[in-house]
């Protein structure tokens, strides 16, 4: 189970303080439950570990085996929330190195970005394989994914024909919304539904997440089972006796003692990728109103040596929550040399995994004897049963983390600011205006 130590943040808050907070944590819990807080449409979440819709779990496996046995590259065509939650539980589980280690099939990300040299070294390494998409859009309308389908498309379509095209290509959109569930319709593609009260950044859970991972050749009944286990073990709405909440209290607390900056910790580079889930999570449901906790993350013991003296020394603006797998489920020893010239003598035979976690443990002393208060987030294994468990652990001290502030945590106005102003610069109808207004501003 996921488990929060409270051990290194006592020089920072105190026992009153968390005292004092527990009603208001309690109180978001509870209108999160209720239902009757802001953005109560988008709460599917909450329940979606038991209450999903089994007919579809069940397609989405057979599927996902259908797709394995007829492709040696998957592309996942998506942004932000469709496509961060699977790539951050795929790398985790199977390490980012997977496809180099000869796992079938490849797995690459496209449509998470415009960069024409992505797009061409994914396209590169399609070309003269067999390749299934999947593409993902919960609005059915977003540029980047929308581009790479285009691309992706054509390429199937040139390599075995409309037809043979259309048994490699899935959609995961929504049941009504958007021009992609419309365009998957008129050809007859495989399609999958995101319930409509499922927001980007909380749908890994959902087809969204669940199709690529199952492709990955994971275990997507336990993944759920753990999520499941996590909404039980974190239903009390007292923090004192649940640590989702106290995570949010913590969080809350340090936040108006001015610690502006979340600093997400982990010690493998399996987890890059679920650093980045958990900065969409926290970034796009906090940071509004002139508001918000900024989420950032490093890699010890590599960012040690580059941000590790910020952080060490530098403005006192940030705590750190670190990331822990109990059980390493991979070691290796470090081999003796009698002649002992690099002076690792006293390393002799140690494992690796013991090694990092006296890194973990001194930096972490070191960092709160800096100013820095920590948190450390700890999960027994690495597998998709405590996963699952800490998704729904930051799902849910999300949720409460934005009602804690004030504000609605499962919109995101602001992403809009930016297609407006490119759609301009394209020259795409119905933007005549702003176009010219901006063209007088670029110098
Ligand atoms: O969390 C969110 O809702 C967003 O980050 C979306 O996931 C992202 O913008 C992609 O949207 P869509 O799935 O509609 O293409």
């Amino acid at each position: 189970m996921v488990r929060l130590c409270k051990d290194y943040i006592r020089p920072f808050v105190g026992e009153d303080e968390l005292n004092n907070i527990a009603p208001m944590v309690s109180a978001a819990f509870n209108l999160l439950h209720e239902r009757s807080g802001p953005g109560a449409d988008y709460l599917g979440w909450i329940d979606l570990p038991v209450n999903f819709d089994r007919d579809e779990l069940e397609r989405i496996k057979s599927t996902a085996g259908k797709i394995r046995s007829m492709c040696d590259v998957f592309v996942i065509i998506g942004i932000g929330g469709s496509y961060l939650g699977s790539r951050a539980v795929i790398e985790f589980i199977k390490s980012e190195m997977y496809n180099r280690l000869g796992d079938s099939p490849e797995i690459y990300f496209a449509g998470n970005n415009i960069s024409p040299v992505a797009m061409a070294n994914i396209l590169r390494l399609c070309r003269g394989r067999r390749v299934c998409i999947n593409v993902i859009s919960k609005s059915g309308t977003t540029t980047e994914p929308a581009i790479a389908f285009r691309v992706f498309r054509e390429l199937l379509e040139e390599t075995w024909g409309e037809e043979g095209a259309r048994e490699r290509i899935f959609v995961t959109t929504d049941r009504n919304e958007g021009n992609l569930r419309k365009f998957a319709e008129q050809k007859g593609y495989t399609t999958f539904t995101i319930p409509a009260d499922i927001g980007g950044r909380y749908s890994v859970l959902s087809p969204v997440g669940l199709l690529p991972i199952a492709v990955a050749g994971l275990d997507i009944d336990e993944l759920i089972a753990g999520a499941a286990q996590a909404r039980l073990a974190f239903s009390d709405p007292d923090p004192a006796k649940n640590d989702s909440l106290c995570y949010a209290a913590l969080r809350n607390i340090l936040y108006r003692k001015g610690r502006v900056t979340e600093i997400l910790v982990v010690y493998e580079q399996y987890m890059q990728m679920l650093c980045e889930w958990y900065k969409q999570l926290f970034g796009e449901s906090e940071g509004k109103d002139g508001k918000g906790i900024y989420p950032s993350s490093v890699i010890y013991t590599t960012d040690l040596h580059s941000l590790g003296q910020y952080i060490q020394d530098g403005m006192r603006n940030q705590f750190e929550t670190v990331l822990w797998v109990k059980e390493p489920d991979v070691d290796l020893a470090i081999p003796d040399d009698p002649g002992n010239i690099d002076g690792l003598g006293f390393l002799s035979g140690r494992s690796l995994a013991y090694v990092n976690q006296m890194a973990m443990k001194g930096t972490l002393l070191a960092h709160v004897d800096g100013g820095v208060p920590n948190l450390v987030i700890e999960i027994d294994k690495r597998d998709e049963r405590s996963l699952g468990g800490l998704i729904y652990f930051f799902e849910l001290a999300c949720g409460v983390s934005g009602y804690l502030l004030g504000v609605n945590p499962f919109d995101q106005p602001g992403v809009e600011k930016y297609k407006k102003n490119m759609f301009a610069l394209l020259g795409k109808p119905g933007f005549e205006s702003r176009k010219k207004e901006l063209e007088g501003r670029i110098r």
